[in-house]
């Protein structure tokens, strides 16, 4: 179940990272708030790696 949701987390990650590079410096302001998105997407995949850890599945 975590394995598959940090499948997910990055999949996610994968998805603002096109999008960020795909805005460039074209908006500046949409850019800013995806990478805002994309570092809670990034923390999210730590916080389960972390867990996969703990549970010595990681
Ligand atoms: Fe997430």
């Amino acid at each position: 179940m975590i394995k598959e949701d940090l499948v997910a987390e990055r999949i996610a990650i994968d998805s603002y990272r096109e999008m960020v590079a795909y805005l460039g410096s074209d908006d500046s302001t949409t850019r800013r708030m995806l990478e805002g998105i994309l570092a809670m997407e990034e923390e999210h995949a730590d916080d389960l790696v972390s867990l996969l850890e703990g549970m010595g599945s990681g």
